[in-house]
């Protein structure tokens, strides 16, 4: 009883610990994903209460009794006042009386630590606050645009520049990839598109519209993303997947399409990963699985824009190339941006916008790029050599 009491309490911590940690912060804003967090801690909050609600009774109970004992011995000693035994019966009154209260005492300073503190923790989960948001709620008008970057500076709250001048014009249902070296800014631009920060200068509009005017879960109702860092999150498979996006969190068909489009064949739904709280672990390539198939279950109908942050990263070729096809197909009619390493999975796009040191440099697609000879035609040379293609 003990032990479980301890892995659920430990498992509220995880949860608290992981939704207030700043680099899985985007995501579970982008997915608006809070409730899961809040769904699990209820279930751990309630198992764990009620298995503490019945260890503190029995505490307080003996407590009680050798309270009333030790009262009761007092008493008696005062009746039997004058007889040598006085003093002896009080000393040991006393004795069991101190004992009483430091149980009653430890019952109720340990309430604080098993429930006063897990319960406010929680009730910070009601303060998660929303960005500043302007009410544009649909697609109006007809850009042919979907997304337009126009001159975009940027710098993250640390200061240093990111994104040195942006642009660029994706039209609405053209397939784009974005390639470049490390830290050139390509997640960077996604999380502009997404509005989870607001350029220092320039402007970055959806549809036409700046993203800044947009109603923020409209917004990112239009979009499917997923990312590059995705979280690893001690849940139930279906949680990890469905993310608590309410509209579908029950839709058990949507979800099997999910994990078929993701290959994610190797756990049923309910499954608890996490080792520690009685789950099983995978491997990195099962988790870059999970990941894709998050991206895939919010695909809808309203569903215009899909962002993908280097979904293969950990994959076997087999898979790899298969993901990379489903992305191909699901993304038909739609604009998506495929942000990524690697560079034959980009030749069917539309076009490859090159980033270089939060720049554009080069922008074309495979052939032409290759033409120019520039900055993607050295990066395409090295992977052929690295795979001994050359
Ligand atoms: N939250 C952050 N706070 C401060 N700086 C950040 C943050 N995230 C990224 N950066 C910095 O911004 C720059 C661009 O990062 P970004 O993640 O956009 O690069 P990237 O092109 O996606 O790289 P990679 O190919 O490695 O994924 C890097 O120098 C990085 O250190
Ligand atoms: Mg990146």
């Amino acid at each position: 009883m003990l032990y479980s009491s301890a892995i659920e309490n430990y498992y509220m911590g995880h949860l608290i610990f992981t939704l207030f940690d700043f680099s899985r912060m985007h995501e579970i804003i982008a997915y608006r994903g809070a409730d899961t967090f809040r769904t699990n801690y209820f279930r751990a909050f309630e198992k764990y209460f009620g298995r503490m609600r019945s260890i503190r009774k029995k505490y307080s109970l003996m407590g009680a009794i050798t309270l009333l004992f030790s009262a009761g011995a007092i008493v008696f000693s005062m009746l039997l006042s004058g007889n040598v035994g006085v003093v002896g019966s009080a000393i040991l009154s006393f004795i069991y009386l101190q004992s009483a209260i430091v149980e009653l005492v430890n019952a109720i300073s340990n309430y604080d630590i098993y429930v006063v503190r897990p319960y406010s923790e929680l009730l910070r989960f009601q303060n998660l606050k929303s960005p500043e948001q302007g009410n544009v709620r649909s697609i109006s008008g007809t850009s042919p645009y979907s997304v337009c970057f126009e001159d975009v500076h940027f710098s993250y709250p640390d200061g240093k520049e990111v994104l040195k001048g942006v642009s660029f014009r994706i039209r609405n249902g053209e397939r784009v990839a974005i390639v470049g070296d490390n830290g050139a800014g390509k997640t960077t631009l996604m999380k502009l598109i997404l509005r989870l920060y607001d350029p220092t200068s320039g402007s970055v509009r959806i549809f036409g519209v700046p993203v800044q005017e947009w109603d923020v879960d409209a917004l990112r109702r239009i979009i499917s993303v997923s990312f590059q860092d995705f979280g690893k999150f001690n849940f139930p498979l279906r949680d990890n997947i469905t993310f608590a996006f309410s509209r579908y969190g029950d839709d058990e068909e949507r979800l099997r399409r999910a994990m078929e489009m993701g290959k994610v064949d190797f756990l049923s739904p309910d499954a608890m990963i996490g080792k520690i709280y009685g789950g099983v672990a995978l491997s990195a390539g099962q988790w870059q699985r999970i990941a894709v198939a998050r991206g895939f279950f919010r695909m809808d109908g309203e569903t215009r824009i899909v962002l993908i942050d280097e979904p293969t990263e950990n994959l076997d070729p087999v898979s790899e190339y298969e993901i990379f096809r489903t992305i191909m197909e699901y993304s038909e009619g739609r604009t998506l941006i495929l942000i990524t390493h690697r560079l034959w999975s980009v030749k069917d796009t539309d076009r490859i916008l090159v980033m270089q040191d939060g720049r554009v440099v080069e922008e074309g697609n495979h052939d032409e790029l290759l033409k120019l000879n520039g900055h993607y035609a050295r990066m395409w040379r090295k992977q052929l050599e690295k795979y001994g293609l050359s």
